[in-house]
C-alpha cells in the first residue's frame, strides 16, 4: 500500500514537499495537497508582484508537480474549518503543514489602527486580487504616502504605487484594481528605514529597478546615504553604491517622486478620523547595536501609511505554535509523531521561493526516515469525509478552468496574458458553470 501524505497549503513549500516526497520515497507514495483557496501556488500567485512576470513563471514549474500522477490538488479545503488534525491523522500516514505566514507584524505605535494605516499584507493582497480583499478596498486619494520598512515587499509596494496604470495594464492585476491605480492621486512616496542603507533588507536587483522607473524620480538625501565602515557583503556594498549614486542625482521632473529615507523610526501615526501624518524620530545605533531614538523628530504630511515590516504565521488549530518565534517548533521538520512542517511556517517569513525547496527536502528526509517500516494507516479518501460536511474540493482540472477564464478575460479586456478573477464566487462560477 502506498504511503499517503496530506500536505496542507499549496504555496512553494507545499508543492516542493509534494515533489520531494515523490522523488525521495523508495516506495509508492500518494500526496494530497489541501489548499484553502480554489487556486494553487500561494504567494507566487498572491504575493509576487504582478510586473515580475519572470518570477511568476515559476508557477510553470510548480504546475508540473501538481500534474504528477502521485499528486492531487484539493482546493477550497481549510485545515481548522473543514478538516481537523485528528481527521487527517486518521486518514493519512503523515501530515505536513505548509500554510506560510498570512498576517502582518504590528508596529505597536499610536494611530496604527486609523483608517489609512494599511498593512502591506492587505495592500499586496489587493493588487494581487486575493479573494480575502475586496477590489474596492483602497482608493489612492492621498497625494503623499509613506511606506514603512526597507525590505523587498516595501520595494514591491513602492514600485506598484510609482508606476502608471498603463505600465501595469499588461499584467494580471484585477481590472477594478487597475482602474483604482488609474485614478491614483499619489505624487510623493516616502520609503522609510529605521536603520542605515547598510542594514536595508532589500536585494540589489530589486533596488536597482526603482532607479529605472519611468514615472518617478528617486531621491536619497546625501547625509542619509553616508555609511561608516566598509567591510560589508557584496550585496550590501551594491545597495550602498546604488543609493549613493541616487543621492548625487538631480530630479528630472517625473510626475511622481520617491524619497528613500534612512535612520528614521515611526513613533506615531497622526490623525483623528483618518491618517493625516506620520511622526518619525531620527535614530542611531547604540553601542550594543540597537536602534535608539535621538529625540529629534520629523513629520511627513501623508494621508496613507503602508506598514511593510514583515509577515508572520498564524497558529493552526491543534498544531503546536511558538508565540516567541511565531513558527511551529520542529526538529528538521518534525513537529510530533506523523506531523511535519515546511516553508515559512517552519522557519519564519524570510528567504526567496527557492529557499523553500531545500527546506521542504529536509522535512521530507525526516518524514521518510521516521515512517520507514511503520504500519500504514488504512484511511479512506478525504473526499468522503468532506462530502459529509458539504465540502466539494476544487480539483486541479477545475483550477485549470479558472486559469482559462482568466486568459479569456484578458482577451476580452484587451490586456496581457491573464487578468485575475477576484472573489470566491466568481472563481467557482468560472470552474463550475
Ligand atoms: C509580497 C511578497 C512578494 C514576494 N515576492 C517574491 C519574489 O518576487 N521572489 C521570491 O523569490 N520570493 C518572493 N517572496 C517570498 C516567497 O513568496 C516565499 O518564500 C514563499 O511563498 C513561502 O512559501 P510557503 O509555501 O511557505 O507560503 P505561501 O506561499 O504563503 O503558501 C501558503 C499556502 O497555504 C495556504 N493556507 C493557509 N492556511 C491554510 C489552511 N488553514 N488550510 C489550507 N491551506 C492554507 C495559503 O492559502 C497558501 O496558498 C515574496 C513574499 C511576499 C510576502
Ligand atoms: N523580489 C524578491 O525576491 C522578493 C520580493 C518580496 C519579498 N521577498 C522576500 O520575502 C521576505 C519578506 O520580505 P519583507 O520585506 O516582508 O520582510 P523583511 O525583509 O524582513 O523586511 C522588513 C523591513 O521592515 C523593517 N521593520 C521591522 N520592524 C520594524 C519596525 N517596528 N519599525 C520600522 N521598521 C521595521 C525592517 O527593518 P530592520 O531590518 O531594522 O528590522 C526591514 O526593513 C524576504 O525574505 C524577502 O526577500 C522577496
Amino acid at each position: 500500500m502506498a504511503l499517503r501524505v496530506a500536505v496542507i497549503g499549496s504555496g512553494p513549500a507545499g508543492i516542493y514537499t509534494a515533489e520531494a516526497l515523490v522523488k525521495q520515497s523508495a516506495e509508492a507514495v500518494q500526496v494530497d495537497v489541501l489548499e484553502r483557496l480554489p487556486t494553487p501556488y500561494g504567494l507566487v500567485r498572491y504575493g509576487v508582484a504582478p510586473d515580475h512576470t519572470s518570477i511568476k513563471s515559476i508557477a510553470n514549474y510548480l504546475r508540473k508537480v501538481l500534474e504528477l500522477p502521485q499528486v492531487r490538488f484539493l482546493g477550497g479545503v481549510t485545515l481548522g474549518t473543514h478538516v481537523s488534525v485528528e481527521d487527517l491523522l486518521g486518514l493519512y500516514d503523515a501530515v505536513v503543514y505548509c500554510t506560510g505566514a498570512m498576517v502582518d507584524r504590528k508596529l505597536g505605535i499610536p494611530g496604527e489602527d486609523l483608517p489609512g494605516s494599511v498593512a502591506a499584507t492587505d495592500f499586496v493582497n489587493w493588487y494581487c486580487g486575493h479573494p480575502d480583499v475586496d477590489p474596492g478596498r483602497f482608493t489612492l486619494d492621498s497625494s503623499e504616502i509613506a511606506v514603512i520598512g526597507v525590505g523587498n515587499v516595501a520595494v514591491d509596494v513602492v514600485r506598484v504605487l510609482a508606476k502608471t496604470a498603463d505600465e501595469l495594464r499588461a499584467t494580471d492585476v484585477p481590472h477594478d484594481v487597475l482602474q483604482r491605480l488609474e485614478e491614483s492621486q499619489v505624487k510623493a512616496i516616502h520609503m522609510v528605514g529605521r536603520r542605515g542603507p547598510e542594514h536595508a533588507k532589500f536585494t540589489l536587483k530589486e533596488l536597482r529597478e526603482l532607479g529605472d522607473l519611468a514615472n518617478a524620480d528617486v531621491c536619497v538625501r546625501p547625509d542619509e546615504a553616508v555609511v561608516l565602515g566598509g567591510d560589508f557583503p557584496r550585496q550590501v556594498q551594491g545597495n550602498i553604491k546604488v543609493l549613493q549614486s541616487w543621492a548625487a542625482r538631480e530630479p528630472v521632473g517625473h510626475p511622481r517622486r520617491l524619497d528613500v529615507r534612512f535612520w528614521l523610526r515611526p513613533v506615531e501615526i497622526l490623525g483623528t478620523e483618518r491618517v493625516e501624518g506620520l511622526k518619525l524620530e531620527r535614530t542611531r545605533l547604540s553601542e550594543e547595536g540597537r536602534v535608539v531614538g535621538t529625540g529629534e523628530f520629523e513629520t511627513l504630511n501623508v494621508g496613507m501609511v503602508l506598514r511593510s515590516v514583515g509577515y508572520q504565521s498564524v497558529p493552526l488549530p491543534g498544531v503546536p505554535f511558538s508565540e516567541q518565534t511565531m513558527t511551529v517548533p520542529n526538529v528538521a521538520g518534525r513537529v510530533r509523531e506523523r506531523e511535519y512542517v515546511a516553508g515559512w511556517l517552519k522557519r519564519g517569513p524570510t528567504g526567496v521561493i527557492g529557499t523553500n525547496k531545500s527546506d521542504a527536502a529536509e522535512t521530507v528526509r525526516t518524514l521518510l526516515a521516521d515512517l520507514q517500516g511503520r504500519e500504514r494507516v488504512h484511511g479512506g479518501p478525504v473526499e468522503a469525509l468532506l462530502a459529509e460536511r458539504g465540502v466539494h474540493p476544487v480539483t486541479y482540472e477545475e483550477w485549470l478552468a479558472i486559469e482559462a477564464a482568466e486568459t479569456e478575460l484578458a482577451k476580452t479586456l484587451g490586456r496581457g496574458e491573464r487578468v485575475k478573477i477576484v472573489g470566491l464566487e466568481a472563481m467557482l462560477r468560472a470552474c463550475r458553470p
